[in-house]
């Protein structure tokens, strides 16, 4: 194994320092003279036809430069991301509360809110669908013409149905996850300035440049090439700032086109809650069949789930549903059908975890009953049955190598003490304790449903003076990627991690590198910046050995060249480099080895790496107010390789945290379609005070795919959270939870009717 100097290491975050001091430019901060503002009018009604427009006394405001409708779209109405059924501003009807109807940019605010009122749009009321069970009835109006029921995915192996008859346990199951809001700390905003050669530069806070160049171009019928996006210093994104940015670039690029003036968008947090997308609500049955030895030989899944209005990243998220949702285990008879159902809802997108989080809730809240069925320790059992080196997966998939499972399940279950206080557990006459466990896997990247998109590129270059930039496709929404990408940079280039600097993504300098999500920015980022740090490292060495001469290899490490006893610093073969005439520049380009899966079959190689953790949650519970605490979790969790393993930590901390929310407070309340719960006043998140104790426990099974080993980290430590909590609770009270959020009005009731 290479010796080495900089990955693996606690590196200070390099965005750390402008965030803290507040000198980070987020969108709201750029300044441009002659700059507008603008504001989304929204339709009242979450299902309405439109039956006409009237914008000219809105138009006649002082101050205001434009109105405009889905009528003054110079290109397509259209931003759909994966289907085209989402138009840039609604024309015939209205599909959920807030939709835009129409536009506006003025000089002032005053200006914006007088025009809003002005605006005059004739609707007619619809009946509106508001779950997903609700779509599918046979009578239910119609979100879109083509039907309710979007999309229909499955697995399929072996026979269940004979297995359940082999079977000594035989469970069945339902339960239900809720929306569930992002509540980033910035709301989405973006600034559209237009260019005088005909072109259009958009800077926003987004996850995917890449998206917001082509829904841009689409919108406003120009080439790519004349859009420009660039990712401001984002504030937090979790999957909401993926495809819903293409929305609000999209309104302020039209404006500024329109007006050619410069068009700012800032949402404010009531705005960005109506108009963003959510984690789909789900519901899951799942029977499973197990043998009197603890073996599972069956699981029949359905999985219902609730897209919102239009399809956005349903088919991505869904697909990752439906064949994570058996379980990170070994079962040889398996049937999911998976149910994608459009409503009046919101959209649901992405959102960290990706449709895991929904998926694990309901298999590890069955693992534990079927635990509690059988008699056994919850850790056993899936010890019993988890995945490992070679085994095959639910879909069929072998895995070769890269499975740290079993090795995660120790760790967490030797750290927390866990035999010890499952024997202690209950106590107390209004505080009782109990500790619980949840396992994952996570296919890292977009897997067999997005693999065109699995690939990425970036750019490398040295400077005369030995200062390296890098540019990268992949954007740093706070997860620490610039950071990471910074290390194995430095790494390969042997200087410091303070000698090299990544640049915000721009569409112009580094072609479509996919999206920022799944996971994927450490491996697919890394990976293209590593190819491309490693062409220029050569032609480096080359001159290095001229320089150095005698014999034997040639090394570059923290900022010099050595050959034998001599060397030579890194700046001054850079600047050699320069006086001969040698490119210090390169690209690289890095895609991922082939997934496939049969939507026929149901069956296939759906992600081509995993990650793989365990977390055990400890709470005390309060029976007298139902009110339940975390108060330590232990996470470990199978990384591959942790590039930096201060960040690491933080991902695990976050999403520990943000699964807790999931889990106790977070309660997104639709009336008829708009959230009621619009603002941090009335949808709870937790803060660093009801942050429990974290033990955080890194696991390294390396990924031949690398860099260096590693694999995605950033979403997984959300996705056991929430089921450990409930087994948890389960331990402590005997009461079995099998929906979230487990506020303290849900966990009395359920003590209640034991009680009675
Ligand atoms: Mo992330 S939820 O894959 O944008």
């Amino acid at each position: 194994m290479k010796d080495l100097s900089v990955v693996g290491k606690r590196v200070r975050r390099v965005d750390g320092l402008s965030k803290v001091t507040g000198k980070a430019t987020y969108v709201d901060d750029l300044v441009t003279p002659g700059c507008l503002i603008a504001k989304v009018v929204g339709s009242p009604y979450a299902h309405a036809r439109i039956l006409g427009f009237d914008v000219s006394a809105a138009k006649k405001v002082p101050g205001v430069l434009s109105v405009l409708t889905a009528r003054d779209i110079p290109g397509e109405n259209q931003i759909g991301v994966i289907v085209s059924d989402q138009p840039l501003i609604a024309e015939e009807k209205v599909r959920y509360a807030g939709e835009c109807v129409a536009l506006i940019a003025a000089e002032s605010e005053g200006a914006l809110l007088e025009a809003e009122k002005k605006v005059k749009i004739k609707f007619e009321k619809l009946k509106g669908v508001f779950s997903a069970e609700e779509g599918l009835k046979p009578k239910a109006p119609k979100v879109h013409a083509s039907g309710n029921l979007f999309t229909h995915l499955k697995v399929r192996k072996g026979n269940p149905d004979d297995a359940f008859g082999e079977c000594k346990f035989v469970i069945e199951r339902t339960y239900r996850t809720p929306h569930q809001e992002h509540m980033y700390l910035e709301p989405l905003g973006a600034l559209a300035v237009p260019e005088k050669d005909g072109s259009i530069l958009v800077i926003a806070s987004m996850q995917c440049p890449y998206y917001v160049q082509k829904a841009v171009s689409t919108v406003l019928g120009i080439p790519m090439n004349r859009v420009r996006a660039v990712q401001a210093v984002t504030g937090g994104a979790f999957g909401g700032k993926e495809d819903v940015p293409s929305e609000v670039c999209g309104h302020a690029a039209l404006l500024a086109w329109m007006t050619k003036r410069p068009v700012k968008l800032i949402y404010r947090r009531e705005e960005d809650v109506l108009r963003s997308s959510k984690r789909h609500p789900a519901e899951i049955r799942y029977k499973m069949g197990l043998t009197g030895d603890g073996k599972i030989r069956a699981a029949d899944i359905t999985v219902t789930a609730d897209i919102g209005a239009y399809a956005t990243l349903s088919p991505a998220v869904l697909f990752r549903t439906t064949v994570h949702v058996p379980g990170p285990y070994k079962i040889p008879n398996v049937k999911v059908d998976t149910f994608g159902v459009l409503t009046n809802n919101p959209q649901c997108g992405a959102f960290r975890g990706f449709g895991g989080p929904q998926a694990t809730f309901a298999h590890e809240s069955m693992m534990d009953e079927a635990a509690f069925a059988l008699g056994m320790d919850p850790i056993e059992l899936r010890m019993k049955n988890a995945l490992g080196d070679s085994s095959e997966t639910p879909t069929g998939q072998i895995l070769n190598g890269s499975v740290g499972l079993l090795e995660t399940m120790e760790k967490a279950r030797d750290a927390s003490m866990w035999k010890k206080k499952r024997k202690t557990s209950g106590g107390g006459v209004r505080f009782v304790k109990g500790i619980g466990v949840a396992c994952f896997h996570y296919g890292v990247s977009l897997g067999a449903k997005g693999k065109y998109l699995d690939a990425s590129s970036a750019y490398v270059q040295v400077n005369p003076d030995g200062s390296v930039g890098a540019a990268i496709g992949g954007t740093e929404l706070g997860q620490g990627a610039f950071t990471v990408v910074s290390q194995i940079v430095a790494e390969e280039l042997g200087v410091d991690v303070e000698n090299v600097r990544v640049l915000l993504v721009d569409t112009s300098i580094v072609p479509d590198s996919g999206p920022t999500v799944a996971s994927r920015t450490t491996v697919f980022s890394g990976n293209a910046a590593l190819r491309a740090a490693s062409e220029v490292r050569g032609r480096m060495i080359a001159v290095a050995g001229e320089m150095l001469g005698g014999q034997g290899p040639v090394s570059v490490r923290s900022g010099f060249f050595t050959r034998g006893g001599k060397s030579i610093p890194f700046r001054e073969v850079s600047g050699e480099c320069y006086r001969r005439r040698i490119g210090l520049s390169a690209a690289g380009h890095y895609a991922s080895r082939p997934t496939s899966f049969s939507e026929e079959d149901g069956s296939g190689d759906a992600y081509y790496v995993y990650s793989w953790g365990t977390q055990v949650a400890e709470v005390i519970v309060d029976t007298k107010t139902g009110k339940v605490e975390v108060t330590k979790v232990t996470a470990a969790q199978d990384v591959g390789k942790a590039i930096n393993p201060g960040s690491v930590e933080g991902q695990i901390e976050g999403g520990v945290v943000q699964g807790i929310g999931y889990a106790l407070y977070e309660n997104f309340i639709l009336d008829e379609g708009r959230p009621i719960t619009q603002n941090l006043s009335t949808y709870i998140i937790p803060t660093a005070l009801d942050a429990p104790e974290i033990a955080s426990i890194i696991v390294e099974a390396p990924s031949e795919d690398g860099p260096f080993g590693a694999k995605g980290v950033g979403e997984p430590p959300i996705i056991p959270t929430a089921p450990a909590v409930a087994n948890a609770v389960f331990n402590a009270t005997g009461v079995r939870i099998r929906e979230i959020p487990m506020t303290g009005e849900v966990v009395l009731g359920e003590l209640r009717k034991i009680k009675k």
